[in-house]
């Protein structure tokens, strides 16, 4: 984005209208050029021969915000508020004209105009609390003067933009129209002139009057639904002083929060996904310019827990999907899993009956490989057995047409081995999708050493058109994700048995802000998927065996977690609500005793260390190994995909945050008083921390 882009607005008077456009590739965003030039257009007017003035943009899309990439730097004036209120107090008649998405600052800009046009395909919204912020500039001043107090905390908290008609619904859009959006803005600026239509200026509306109880609820519910974010309730705060407060005592209240929240720590994280997010598309050395595969037909192998979700992606997307089972009834199965599923979304008030039904109309089951000769794309999701997968692959090389993309969703095995059992290695790559796949995002995308450049970036296109946030890692054992959770659930295992308890290792990891403890994520997955996993693996690969004495001895005693009812925790059969177990404990003491372990008290800090570091060691081998491209990537999957909390930034951000060197320190520290061979710090750690780096210097040096 040019910040200096001198012709970021034009300013013309057509047919006695000033016509103010702005002009700043791609999405518009109010920098510094964009900002000077619209208090330019705006004062300028105020003494030309125009009778009122439109704003208006080209490209894409409406102002889609403030621009991102200027927080954090000295902010140069004008300041957005203050030229808002400007635009607001103009002596003529202001209309925004929207199309595309007027986001964050963008829609502060058309809130402070005194009428708003809108395309009907236009979306308008606060987004500002995804990048650990609210609306800066007016937002949460105006909004409630418009639309009201509930609904203005609804659009702000849940950062999701609505459609122009329910925006015109709220009171926060005067017009809709069809198309023709400028011509449809002058005549509307018209027949406002003839009808001698009031300057409304929001800021002088009355805020309607609400009871203390909805900022009570909303913020009860923030606990629940964004736990240990600042923003939500720096929010509220800023909305109680649109009610308490005169405007402008209200706008200076909104812009201290503001301001407090743009310099913390959790803005800077999410600020940082934001532009990881969008890099971690990216695949270094790949043409710019290369073909990508046309993908419309889709086929499934497998219709158990991932299959069916992974087919629901597609379906949601407007793809045709052939599901493949072993036999007719694994494949009710399956389908009866997806019209379950499916029904649920319509409960929640995802989809409509109708919009749900269409999507199921998309998946038809078949057992005949024959059905998937067409399939432009098909993904295995059978058991995770290595011999199983190569077979089907060899299957499918013998009926795919040619230039079928082939995919894997194994979680650890080898994507070349697998690969190699076809004559079409280029065409075959690794698709992990996260469970549930029909609503978690991440996808790993796993680039096998033959994979060609192209199914590479139809694949990574592909993720973002199911809406997933695609991440390419490399092979190994794990991938990105799952190779950094090892170490991860070692220590959290390790500290149960030197001391803690289930509920204290949870505790701890929860509170810190990860979505569920570690003991608790081994119960939900199944405790038999990594005893399996470990009887599968040679004894010298299985690692500390003091790490899975407890799950092992759980295992054996026919405890596998939430689905046998008992596993760390037990579990209400009816409502899943899990308790602690004394039998547990007693396995726990007997393990100890028999690995020679003398239990101790472990403390909150400790469990989150040993657990936290754990992962940033193995996440900077990853990283130096080559099997993600940058530290972004990583923080994307960890956020994405297991439950990170996004205002942490992600393991890498994380250790960046605390500092490599305390990172080493204590990691060494571990070294010297825990298991030595577990904490052996990952070369790249000991370079920077000796060069005086971070990770990110490294990674775009
Ligand atoms: N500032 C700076 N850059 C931005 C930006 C912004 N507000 N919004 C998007 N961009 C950049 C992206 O980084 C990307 O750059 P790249 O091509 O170099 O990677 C490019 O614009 C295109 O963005 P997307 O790939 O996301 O394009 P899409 O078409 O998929 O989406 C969008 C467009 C819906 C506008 C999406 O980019 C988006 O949601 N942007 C963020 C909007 C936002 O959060 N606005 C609020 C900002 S905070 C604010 O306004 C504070 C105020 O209250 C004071
Ligand atoms: P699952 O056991 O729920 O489903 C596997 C399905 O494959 C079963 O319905 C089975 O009938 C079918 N199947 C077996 N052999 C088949 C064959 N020859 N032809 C057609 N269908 C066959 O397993 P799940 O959990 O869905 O896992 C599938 C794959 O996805 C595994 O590789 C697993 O590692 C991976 N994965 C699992 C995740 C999870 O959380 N469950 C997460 C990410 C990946």
């Amino acid at each position: 984005m040019d910040t200096d882009n001198e012709n970021a607005v034009n300013y013309e008077i057509v047919d006695g209208i000033g016509v103010i456009t702005v002009n700043n590739p791609p999405v518009n965003a109010l920098s510094h050029a964009v900002r000077g030039g619209l208090q330019r257009a705006v004062a300028a007017a105020q003494t030309d021969a125009s009778k009122a003035l439109l704003i208006v943009c080209a490209g894409r899309t409406f102002i889609a915000g403030a621009d991102i990439s200027e927080f954090g730097k000295p902010m140069q004036e004008p300041f957005l508020p203050q030229l808002i209120n400007e635009i607001e107090a103009s002596g003529k008649l202001v209309v925004a004209a929207i199309h595309g998405t007027a986001l964050g600052g963008g829609f502060e800009v058309a809130l402070g105009c005194h009428y708003r046009i809108a395309l009907e395909t236009a979306r308008v919204g606060l987004p500002e609390i995804k990048l650990g912020l609210f609306p800066g500039a007016g937002g949460t001043q105006r909004v409630p003067r418009l639309a009201g107090v509930p609904a203005a905390i609804e659009l702000m908290a849940s950062g999701s933009p609505v459609s122009a008609v329910r925006a015109a619904e709220l009171g926060l859009v005067d017009r809709v129209v069809a198309d023709d959006l400028r011509a449809c803005a002058l005549a509307y600026i018209a027949e406002l002139l003839d009808a001698g239509a009031e300057l409304r200026r929001a800021s002088e509306l009355p805020v309607e009057p609400v009871n203390d109880e909805v900022f009570e609820q909303a913020a009860a519910q923030f606990d629940k639904r964004a736990r240990g974010q600042v923003a939500p309730h720096k929010m509220l705060e800023a909305v109680r002083a649109a009610v308490e407060l005169p405007f402008v005592e209200g706008l200076a209240k909104e812009r201290t929060l503001f301001t407090e929240l743009l310099t913390g720590s959790q803005a800077k994280a999410m600020r940082h996904l934001f532009f990881a997010e969008r890099e971690a598309a990216r695949i270094k050395g790949l043409a710019p310019d290369l073909q990508q595969r046309t993908i419309e037909r889709v086929g499934i192998i497998g219709g158990g827990t991932m299959g069916g979700g992974i087919a629901m992606s597609f379906a949601n997307a407007g793809f045709d999907v052939t599901l493949l089972e072993i036999n007719d009834e694994a494949l009710q199965r399956g389908l009866g899993i997806v019209d379950r599923n499916y029904a649920g979304s319509v409960k929640r008030g995802k989809l409509s009956e109708e919009e749900a039904s269409a999507c199921r109309d998309r998946i038809r089951g078949t057992t005949d490989y024959g059905d998937l000769a067409d399939a432009d794309l098909v993904i295995e999701a059978v058991f995770e057995d290595p011999e199983l997968k190569k077979n089907i692959f060899r299957q499918l090389d013998a009926v795919c047409k040619q230039g079928a993309i082939l995919a894997t969703n194994t979680s650890y095995q080898d994507v070349n081995a697998i690969a190699a059992a076809t004559n079409r290695p280029a065409d075959c790559l690794g698709m992990h999708f996260f469970s549930p796949a029909h609503i978690m995002k991440l996808l790993e995308v796993v680039r096998g050493d033959r994979t060609a450049d192209d199914v590479l970036a139809t694949v990574m296109a592909l993720g973002k058109k199911i809406r997933k946030v695609p991440v390419m890692s490399g092979v190994c054992y794990g991938f990105i994700g799952n190779r950094m959770l090892g170490p991860y659930f070692r220590e959290a295992q390790l500290c149960l048995i030197e001391g803690a308890t289930p509920e204290s290792v949870d505790a701890a990891i929860y509170d810190w802000g990860m979505a569920m403890g570690p003991i608790s994520v081994s119960d939900l997955a199944g405790l038999d998927v990594g005893y399996k996993a470990r009887q599968a693996l040679p004894a010298e690969q299985r690692g500390d065996a003091n790490a899975y004495r407890v799950p092992d001895a759980l295992v054996e005693a026919g405890r596998l977690g939430q689905k046998s009812g008992q596993g760390f925790y037990r579990y209400d059969p009816d409502t899943r609500q899990k308790t602690a177990d004394p039998e547990v404990q007693a396995i726990i003491e007997r393990e100890a005793a028999v690995a020679g372990i003398e239990r101790r008290a472990i403390s909150a800090a400790e469990i989150v260390d040993r657990t936290m570091f754990a992962m940033i060691n193995e996440g900077l081998r990853i990283l130096d190994e080559g099997i993600a491209q940058r530290p972004g990537d990583i923080d994307v999957v960890y956020v994405y995909g297991y439950g990170y909390p996004a205002w942490r930034g992600g393991p890498m951000h994380y250790a960046e945050e605390v500092g490599l060197d305390r990172v080493l320190e204590r990691i060494l520290e571990f070294g010297q008083t825990l298991a030595v061979d577990n904490w052996s710090p990952a070369p790249l750690l000991e370079k920077l921390v000796a060069e005086g780096r971070t990770i990110k210097e490294w990674s775009e040096s």
